[in-house]
């Protein structure tokens, strides 16, 4: 029975998987001959099933990694179990990668392969010059990298990087395809790239239960599944609104769900709300009864398993049957406009206040960031009012307000427009760095997830260790110290303006999102390091972080009158091409991003200064009454002591 579900699990999923592929090809017709340029029908189903088999072992890798960094005991079989299944997945995902490249090369340039030179220089040139062809190298050399790492890393902490690192394998992939197309090609990257990370931690983390099987002893059991029940939950979440999102993108309205690629889009729902069924059942049923019941009733529980990955078998083939499908709204929207061939989206109307409240951008990635950060912070605070601890609704406030302010710059008009006027991006990364940072220090969100959450009684590693090894490791030591805070605050706004930095995030999502969460961290850590109550391994003294203050104030002033009164256009081939028919030109409103550096940065330090004063005060009144106390209680021996020393040199000769 043991090894029949070893086998089973796998057989089912890989069986399921291919046999949705080719159902969904037909319905999806995305393995129709081409009328120009056929490939050929080897190329046209083997494309589609590498891609599938590259979908699923980098999710058995991903899924596993997660699992051995949130929810496996380090000490115990079941880790260097996952790891060496891990390891095994990687390598089939980095074959499969190769084969992947290989069959898009033949189905771009319809090259029969052939052992010679021309054969060789081409795919060469397509590997290395090519977009396309640079994103398969990357999507294979990762999965290498990473086979390599799960064999020999055992470090908890590394193989958080080595997750990292295979969640990246999966980014080149969420630029291509589809997403690759014009038509809201940021919302494509994000929903896809979300879409594709979120699925493989949850499909590959129900694989691997049944690979550790074994290593797990029957009491580990109901422990692990919850760990990886409450992971499946957000994956949930996040899979669903991802899968939504892009889905919009490409079937708009009702009126095309019953395109063939809208019928695929339906057989994913359905797929997903059967998955969510069998997480219900493992959450509210499966886990307790696991607890209690005998090893032998513990098969009934993988059987359980196997019917779930069945159900993700089909998804997973629908999935990549859907990606060869097309698309009921072109992804190619023929306009000439200088903005459109710029940005690959229209240009938004004229920029007005009422504009301000009225034009959206809507972003998956932050509306999930802000949604999960709201849900966890409130579930916190319930969860310390549970037990009759004080939270100051003052902290939960700044939070939320700190939430409401992100959601509206990563969603709102300001989103809207960034990328065509230089001063609203400007008011973005003011906003960012310094006005959502003032808000959510006060909120201490550190605190309150190191008090909320409960603490693992084994070596693994869940939200709450990780925060402590972070608060506590070295880098945390460096970055606690105000100087660095300031330098690495106040220093990235030069570094990021005059460096090929800011066209990668102007025209880049992935960059424009990396950008983001720079300018969220940097001014975090900053304003932590002069106000924040959250733990930090260093804390400077009130008169050094007033001067750190003083000399942050001068450099950003420095830094908005250079640009107020500079003549040079920054990314002039882009704010300066835009052709926009409305608006003030180009180095006008640069020079009105200026003010608004100078004006938005100077408000919140002079805030921060004020802060820092009035907590050094209060910080003295603690001192003074503390001395009151000491004095009252050892009879004001620290007094006595002194007057006694006066006295002594007082009467040497
Ligand atoms: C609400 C349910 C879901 C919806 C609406 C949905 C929608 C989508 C859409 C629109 C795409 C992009 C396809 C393209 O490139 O045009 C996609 C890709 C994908 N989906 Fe889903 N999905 C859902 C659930 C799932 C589930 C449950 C799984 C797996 C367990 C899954 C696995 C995938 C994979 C692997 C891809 C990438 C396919 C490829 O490019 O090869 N999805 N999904």
């Amino acid at each position: 029975m043991p090894r029949l579900v070893n086998i089973a699990a796998p057989a089912i999923l890989l069986v399921v998987a291919f046999v949705s592929l080719f159902v969904g090809l037909a319905i999806g017709g995305g393995a129709q001959a081409e009328l120009l340029a056929d490939p050929g029908a080897i190329v046209r189903y083997g494309l589609p099933a590498a891609q599938l088999l590259f979908n699923i072992s980098a999710a058995a890798t991903i899924g596993s990694l997660a699992m051995v960094c949130f929810g496996l005991d380090a000490k115990r079989p079941e880790f260097s179990r996952a790891l060496d299944f891990a390891s095994a997945t990687a390598m089939v995902w980095t074959v499969s990668s190769l084969f992947t490249g290989l069959l898009t090369f033949e189905s771009v340039y319809l090259q029969p392969i052939a052992f010679d030179d021309r054969f060789g220089q081409l795919l060469g040139s397509y590997l290395i010059s090519q977009p396309i062809g640079q994103a398969a190298l990357v999507s294979t050399i990762i999965p290498a990298v990473v086979t390599i790492l799960c064999f020999a890393v055992r470090s908890q902490t590394t193989l958080f990087f080595v997750t990292v690192l295979s969640v990246a394998g999966l980014i080149p992939m969420a630029l291509q395809g589809h997403a690759a197309g014009s038509a809201g090609h940021d919302m494509a990257v994000s929903s896809l790239g979300l879409h594709l990370v979120f699925v493989a931690i949850w499909l590959g983390g129900l694989l691997l239960l049944v690979a550790i099987r074994k290593q797990l002893e029957p009491d580990r059991l109901p422990v692990v599944l919850g760990r990886f029940s409450t992971l499946a939950i957000f994956c949930f979440v996040v899979v669903a609104a991802s899968g939504i999102a892009n889905a919009q993108l490409r079937v708009g309205d009702w009126s095309r769900l019953l395109t063939p690629y809208g019928i695929l889009v339906i057989l994913k729902v359905v797929a997903i709300l059967g998955l969510g069924l069998f997480g219900a059942v493992q959450r509210q049923f499966l886990i307790r009864k696991l607890a209690v019941a005998s090893q032998a009733k513990h098969r009934y529980f993988w059987w359980f398993v196997i019917a779930e990955l069945a159900v993700m078998g089909f998804a997973s083939g629908i999935a990549a049957a859907l990606a060869r499908t097309r698309t009921p709204i072109p992804q190619e929207v023929l306009t000439t406009t200088p903005a459109y061939i710029l940005t690959g989206e229209p240009l938004p109307p004229e920029l007005t206040p009422i504009r301000y409240l009225t034009e959206w951008k809507f972003d998956i990635l932050w509306i999930l960031i802000v949604a999960f950060l709201a849900f966890f912070y409130l579930a916190g605070v319930r969860r310390l009012r549970k037990r009759g601890d004080h939270w100051s609704i003052f902290k939960t406030a700044s939070f939320m307000i700190a939430l409401l302010v992100l959601f509206y710059v990563t969603n709102g008009a300001v989103n809207a427009y960034e990328k065509y006027l230089f001063s609203v991006h400007m008011l973005a990364h003011m906003t960012l760095g310094m006005i959502i940072p003032v808000l959510i220090a006060p909120g201490a969100p550190i605190t309150l997830a190191l008090r909320a959450i409960n603490k693992r009684d084994d070596d693994s590693r869940g939200v709450r260790e990780w925060i402590m090894l972070a608060v506590h490791s070295r880098v945390a030591k460096v970055l606690s110290r105000p100087v660095v805070a300031a330098i690495f605050f106040a220093g990235s706004l030069w570094v990021f303006y005059y460096s090929p930095l800011f066209r990668w995030a102007t025209e880049d999502h992935i960059g424009h999102t990396f950008m983001i969460f720079h300018f969220l961290i940097s001014g975090y850590l900053f304003v932590q390091t002069l106000v924040g109550t959250d733990p930090l391994p260093y804390r400077a003294p009130y008169p050094m972080r007033l001067v750190i203050l003083l000399a942050t104030l001068a450099f950003h002033a420095f830094f908005g009158v250079t640009l107020m009164t500079g003549t040079g256009l920054l990314l002039a081939d882009w704010y300066g091409a835009m052709g926009r028919p409305w608006g003030v030109d180009a180095i006008t409103d640069q020079r009105a991003g200026g003010g608004i550096a100078w004006s938005i940065g100077e408000i919140p330090t002079l805030a921060l200064a004020i802060f820092v004063l009035i907590m050094w005060s209060k910080s003295d009144a603690r001192l003074a009454k503390r001395l009151d106390r000491k004095a009252a209680r050892d009879g004001d021996a620290d007094l006595a002591e002194y007057n006694s020393m006066l006295a002594r040199l007082e009467r040497r000769p």
